[in-house]
Parts: structure tokens; sequence; C-alpha cells
């Protein structure tokens, strides 16, 4: 069994990206910048978004972090989205979700300019996506397939069973390992909520990828020996165990499936740093654009 080793792999791709903004800042003058919408004040939130921040001044991007209040409306959040995408010194942006339940989702991430939707939410970004077109795709499912890259895992012609629909990973993925591509080329099984029989499906899998948030649900009675094991899955935990009170666990029976794989992610570790990665990847190619 070979781990797939996401700080180590996430490492290099910062460093590569950091070579780059280098050469941009010297011949073209430009430093690539980033900035993040939070609305509220969700504590996961407000986590990912630091992280973000700290990611960027790791690469030597710029970023601007914008808080709004949880009360904000809707009108309120598009004006504040039509200055970014107006702002010729912002490069890319995100919006950070969850948002509030009073504001629409998917007007909100209709109003961000498809030029700078560096998480690749638009549907313009998913349109050219699901055709194989160059634009920005979403950052885990681009995470998962550096790691994919990295590793040299064969992906044609294999049953890629994809756990979990959501437009941020599940949805996306299973469209990426469809493609006419490396990594790519992989017959797709989407299962969700409401799918019949998935331990049988998942049973036929060569590369699972579970992403549904439920801690620990595939336990090895799911996985076929050899098969590649990818989680998405980061859930935080209570635990007695820990310094802090809490731990992290993924989607998968980490101890009794990594015994039956080929290769498999653990969490943390894994397709996390690659999601952290995956969006300067995609911030440096709204710059290039
Ligand atoms: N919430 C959870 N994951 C993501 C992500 O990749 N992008 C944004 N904008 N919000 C998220």
């Amino acid at each position: 069994m070979i781990k797939l080793d996401g700080i180590h792999v996430s490492t290099e791709i910062k460093k590569q990206i950091a070579t780059e903004v280098l050469a941009l800042k010297n011949n073209c003058k430009k430093i690539p910048h980033l900035a993040a919408v939070l609305v509220g004040d969700d504590g996961a939130s407000e986590t990912y978004v630091n992280a973000k921040v700290k990611d960027c001044a790791e690469v030597g991007f710029q970023s601007t972090l914008i808080r709004l209040p949880s009360t904000i409306s809707e009108n309120e959040l598009i004006t504040e989205i039509n200055k970014l995408n107006n702002n010729d010194a912002i490069d890319g942006f995100i919006v950070q979700l969850p948002i509030p339940k009073h504001i629409n989702e998917q007007i909100i991430i209709k109003t961000i300019a498809p030029n700078k939707d560096v998480d690749g939410f638009h549907p313009q970004s998913v349109g050219k996506m699901a055709l194989n077109l160059h634009t920005f795709i979403p950052a885990t499912p681009l995470g998962v397939l550096k790691l994919i890259e990295h590793y040299k895992i064969e992906t044609a012609g294999k049953h890629c069973v994809v756990i979990g629909r959501s437009h941020i990973v599940g949805s996306p993925m299973s469209i990426l390992m469809g493609r006419n591509a490396y990594p790519g080329n992989c017959t797709v099984t989407l299962t969700h909520s409401k799918t019949k029989n998935l331990k049988e499906i998942c049973l036929t899998a060569d590369i699972i990828i579970a992403a549904l948030g439920k801690p620990e649900f595939l336990t090895a009675d799911y996985v076929k020996q050899g098969a590649v094991v990818i989680d998405v899955g980061i859930t935080r935990v209570k635990s007695d165990l820990t310094k802090s009170g809490y731990k992290l666990l993924g989607d998968v029976k980490y101890d009794e499936v990594s015994a039956k794989c080929s290769y498999i992610t653990p969490v943390p570790g894994g397709v996390g740093p690659m999601t952290r990665a995956a969006l300067l990847l995609n911030t440096l190619f709204a710059v290039k654009k």
C-alpha cells in the first residue's frame, strides 16, 4: 500500500508557484492577487479562509480578506461582488461557502465574473470543464487530479466510483474522471444518498473517491483488494485522546481499508493540502489568462 502524501505533493506545487511568481514580478511587475469574501462568522469557514490567506503569503501572492456581516442582504453582497469584478487589482476571488440561508447561493455564484472565478463554480466554468476546455477546475477535484498525476496512477479504462454529488466535489470529480484526458478516461459511477446497492457497486471499483461527509463511512467490506481510495472527507469529531479535544476523521475507515488498497490518502495530510495548493494554481491561471 502506498500512502498518497498530499503534504509532500502540495509543497512541491507551492515551490513551483513561488518560482513563477518571482518571474512574474521580475519580468511583468505583476503580483497575483487573490481575494476571499467571508460572510458571517462560521468557525470552519473562518479557518479555511485564514488558511487561504496564509497560503497566498507563502507563495508570494497578495491577498485581501473581505469580511461581511451575516445580516448582509443579497443585493448588498451582489454589489460587493461587482466591486471585485470591476477591480483590476484583483485577479481572482472566492466567496466562501456556505453563505447565510437568506441569500441565494446560485445567484451569488452567477454574479462572479467568469474570468475571476478561481473556485470554478460559475456555470460557464462548469460547462467548459464538462467540454474538456481549458478553464478553472474546482480546487478539491483539481487537487485530487494532481495527486493522481504525481503518483502516475493509471486511470484509463478503470471503474471509478464517486460517492457524493456535491457541486463542490462529487459532481465535478465525476465529470473529470470521465473526460478524455489523463487523469480521466474512467468508466464513472456517481453515487449518492438515493443509490441502491452502494456496497456492491463499490466492490467493483478500481478507484473510489469518497466525498459524502460521513466520518469513517467506507469500511473494508466496500473495497476490492488493490483498489485506489481517495478520501475527501474531513469532519471534526470530539476526542478525549487529543490535547485540543477533537480529531479530524475522513470518510474512510483508514486502518482497515488501507490494508486492502494499492494507494490511499490519509486524513489529515491527503486531499486537504492539495485543495489549498489547487486554489493557488487557479489564481495563477487567472493571471496568465
Ligand atoms: N466551502 C467548502 N469548500 C469550499 C470551496 O472550495 N470554495 C468555497 N468558496 N467555499 C467552500
